[in-house]
């Protein structure tokens, strides 16, 4: 990974996942682009707006900037998917297709996020094997199984050297997320610290993994940087840090704020796709193949994002 390419770099993930890149290639060498003008991002480095589903223009900044390496983080997540199935394949797919063929044309490895989500009813819920039953319901799940047996078959047909990982949840405190199931482990916090309360839109005993967003970025420049001859798999690996309830969190925020109160009004779509998915993945593919392992836990990361939001709030104040 010498020349980056994040697509879709405004998000949850990439306006982390930019600065971290930077960070260690090196600001010129990490080229954020979005379909909305970013300005946080273009502030500090290399910035295009880019629409993925034009794939003439991502090709042209492909090749202005040398690229050797792609990130499409571009997708609706699994809430939003499912009020617009049809929208949701057009833009997952499409920006993942674009990716892969400019990929192949122009040499470049190629990172695309999986998810829990790639996962269905019909999977085992509990240590859920990294290969396993695979029918998920949603769309945006549909869009993942299909991405990861793409990618795959790039790798094997075309020698492209895709990687993925399937993430959780993914909590953080700089972008939120939009429209997914796990949402509600993000807005809690906010919520907290601005009113002390927060109504769930999903049920309170429903596990889902978790991770938090230094864990993640980390994952994704490991598994990056992992070498190739010891990866018996690439799209896409299981890898968690915890998995907990609505209530299991909640109780968890009390401990630091105790009058804090939590209430449900659940929403029957994100019940239905939080209690299709696993509970619990088993992650020790990434682990054997490249060394995965989680550093935050959902004590470490309340008090880190309890602090954060906190100061956020108060920054956003004055
Ligand atoms: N966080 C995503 C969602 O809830 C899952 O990958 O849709």
């Amino acid at each position: 990974m010498k020349k980056i390419l994040i697509v879709g770099a405004g998000g949850q993930i990439g306006s982390e996942l930019v600065p971290y890149l930077r960070g260690i290639y090196g600001t010129d060498n990490v080229v954020a682009t979005d379909v909305r003008e970013c300005t946080g991002l273009s502030e500090e480095g290399p910035f295009e707006t880019l629409d993925a589903l034009d794939g003439k223009a991502m090709e042209a900044i492909v090749s202005k900037y040398g690229i050797d390496t792609i990130f499409n983080l571009v997708a609706l997540l699994s809430a939003t998917g499912e009020r617009n199935p049809q929208l949701a394949w057009k833009i997952n797919m499409g920006a993942l297709m674009n990716s892969l063929e400019i990929g192949r044309e122009h040499n470049c490895a190629v990172f695309t996020p999986s998810s829990i989500g790639a996962f269905g009813p019909t999977s085992p819920k509990d240590m859920t094997p990294q290969d396993t039953v695979m029918q998920p319901t949603t769309i945006y799940g549909v869009c993942k199984v299909t991405g990861e047996m793409l990618s795959n078959y790039y790798a094997q047909r075309y020698g492209l050297d895709t990687r993925s990982v399937r993430f959780p949840g993914l909590i953080s405190n700089k972008t939120l997320p939009g429209g997914g199931t796990t949402d509600y482990a993000v807005e809690i916090y906010y919520e907290a610290i601005r009113n002390g309360r927060y109504t769930c839109a999903v049920p309170s005993d429903v596990y889902m993994d978790m991770m938090y967003m230094p864990d993640a970025l980390r994952s994704i420049v490991e598994l990056m940087e992992a070498d190739p001859t010891k990866l018996k798999h690439r799209n896409s690996f299981n890898v968690t840090a915890m998995s907990f309830t609505p209530e299991i969190l909640a109780a968890e925020i009390r401990k630091r704020i105790p009058s804090f109160e939590m209430d449900y009004d659940v929403d029957p779509v994100k019940e239905s796709i939080a209690k299709s998915w696993p509970n619990k993945l088993d992650d020790s593919c990434a682990r054997e193949e490249w060394g995965w392992k989680p550093q935050w836990d959902i004590s470490s990361m309340t008090d880190d994002m309890l602090a954060a939001v906190a100061k956020k709030l108060e920054a956003e104040k004055k």
